[in-house]
């Protein structure tokens, strides 16, 4: 099954199964973000807006864009505010948003689906406005060498989405090939053990 589609019949389920990452992620999002101030934000692969739902708490307005339509749904019907506008849009192909719009860019668990990082950071770069600043949360690079990918369970066992492995200098060189200086790295454990793999990465880059 392709991303979309996967994502399409994963989306009844995203904000209810399981799911140590996602839940992670909101807490990286809000510790780190909570530091900026922000009035115009992108999210990338905004999803069932989880995110978008803190998000509003802090922006004037902002643009989820997503391909699955399914998921864009989900993101309506809980955040119901024209502060928002949920947006389908492969992320793959040319941003349809004016250039300099954004102060922040957000992309939470989507990057491992896209192989072409230089692309989004390109794309990125044109739509920040000076000083904007652009956020990442992923599943960290370690966590994916160990195999770990996004996944849910259906009927038929767990359906694994296909993804792409990116190295921590695969995300330094995309920046800095597009002039993003990073200005914030940490990465994300379930809990504060010896020894254990991070779960997540998150980088804060500025234009
Ligand atoms: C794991 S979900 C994350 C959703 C949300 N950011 C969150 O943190 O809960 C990944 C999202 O990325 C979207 N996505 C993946 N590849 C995409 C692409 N090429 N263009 C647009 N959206 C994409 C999927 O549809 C899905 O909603």
């Amino acid at each position: 099954m392709g991303i979309e589609k996967s994502y399409n019949s994963w989306a009844e389920q995203y904000d209810t199964n399981e799911n140590k990452t996602r839940d992670l992620d909101r807490k990286v999002t809000t510790e780190t973000l909570s530091k900026y101030d922000f009035k115009n934000v992108l999210e990338l692969g905004c999803g069932t807006g989880k995110n978008t739902e803190w998000l509003i708490t802090k922006a004037k307005f902002i643009i989820g864009l997503d391909f699955s339509e399914e998921m864009l749904n989900k993101a309506r019907n809980k955040t119901k505010t024209d502060k928002v506008r949920f947006q389908r849009a492969d992320l793959t192909k040319t941003w349809e948003i004016d250039n300099n719009f954004a102060d922040l860019i957000t992309c939470n668990l989507t990057l491992e689906h896209i192989k072409n990082l230089d692309f989004i950071f390109n794309q990125a770069y044109q739509k920040l406005k000076t000083g904007g600043k652009f956020f990442i949360s992923e599943l960290h690079p370690v966590k994916q060498y160990s195999g770990s990918k996004a996944r849910y369970e259906t009927a038929n066992g767990i359906e694994e989405l296909e993804v792409y492995v990116h190295h921590l200098s695969d995300y330094l060189s995309s920046a800095k090939k597009n002039d993003l200086k990073l200005i914030d790295i940490n990465e994300w454990f379930d809990n504060q053990t010896e020894n254990e793999i991070p779960r997540l990465i998150s980088f804060v880059f500025e234009k």
